[in-house]
């Protein structure tokens, strides 16, 4: 089986350029991303502060996760058997998705699940640890990134495209917010594995960067 492992912040475009790369090659794509945002949409329902430990962890008995790929090759995320796909897309579900990022115990839970896929499957994942700690076996690493403006304006432009009333400062200060958790965890915090190849999607259209991924991978699968 072949693992890519497409890491880096969010906004980078990973998740479109992920799903790209993996249907023109023919791989499975995996959205890791969504698995924590369905751990907090579960919190937030259960009434649950994201950040507090415990209470955090006593819901993980409870919580039935599973992955379903429809015909066009789209994750759907199945929540105790409710399809959450749109559901955990929301700013408020980021945000949590953050926070459960950041308790050990959510991470060992979520741990199996993606590894059994790339067992499986070949995979395209994109996620934050993948390459360093998932997948460290993974044969191509990818690090994507970006500046925090370029990111939050994609990210603005896909809020207020949902109907979301927000505006650009506070989705930079959203953005911000989440690298900083994400960067500055104790466990898995969010780095470029030391055989990774950063590629900075800075001022590129979505098109660019496909195609910059997509000839990238085309070569180091060759070198295989
Ligand atoms: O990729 P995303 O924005 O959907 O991810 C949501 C949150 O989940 C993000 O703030 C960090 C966390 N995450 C993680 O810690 N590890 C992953 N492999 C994927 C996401």
């Amino acid at each position: 089986m072949i693992s890519i492992a497409i890491d880096g912040p969010s906004g980078a475009g990973k998740s479109t350029i992920a799903r790209a790369v993996a249907s023109r090659r023919g791989f499975l794509y995996i959205d890791t991303g969504a698995l924590y945002r369905a751990v907090g949409l579960y919190a937030l329902r259960s009434g649950v502060e994201p950040k507090d430990e415990a209470p955090v962890i006593a819901l993980l008995e409870k919580i039935k996760l599973s992955l379903r790929h429809d015909a066009e090759g789209k994750q759907h995320v199945l929540l105790c058997g409710e399809d959450v796909s749109e559901d955990i897309r929301s700013s408020e579900v980021s945000l949590a998705a953050s926070a459960v990022a950041a308790i050990p115990a959510v991470r060992e839970f979520l741990l199996e699940c993606q590894r059994s896929l790339a067992r499986e499957h070949d995979v395209v994942m994109d996620g934050r640890d993948i390459g360093t700690f998932i997948l460290p076996k993974a044969q191509i690493k990818i690090f994507l990134t970006a500046s925090s403006a370029d990111r939050a304006r994609r990210r603005f432009d896909e809020l207020r495209a949902r109907g979301e009333d927000i505006t650009y400062e506070q989705v930079l200060a959203d953005v911000e917010a989440r690298d900083t958790q994400d960067e500055q965890r104790a466990v898995m915090p969010l780095r470029p594995a030391p055989d990774a190849v950063t590629v900075d999607t800075t001022g590129n259209t979505l098109e660019e960067s496909i195609r910059l991924l997509d000839v990238l991978i085309g070569n180091k699968l060759r070198q295989l």
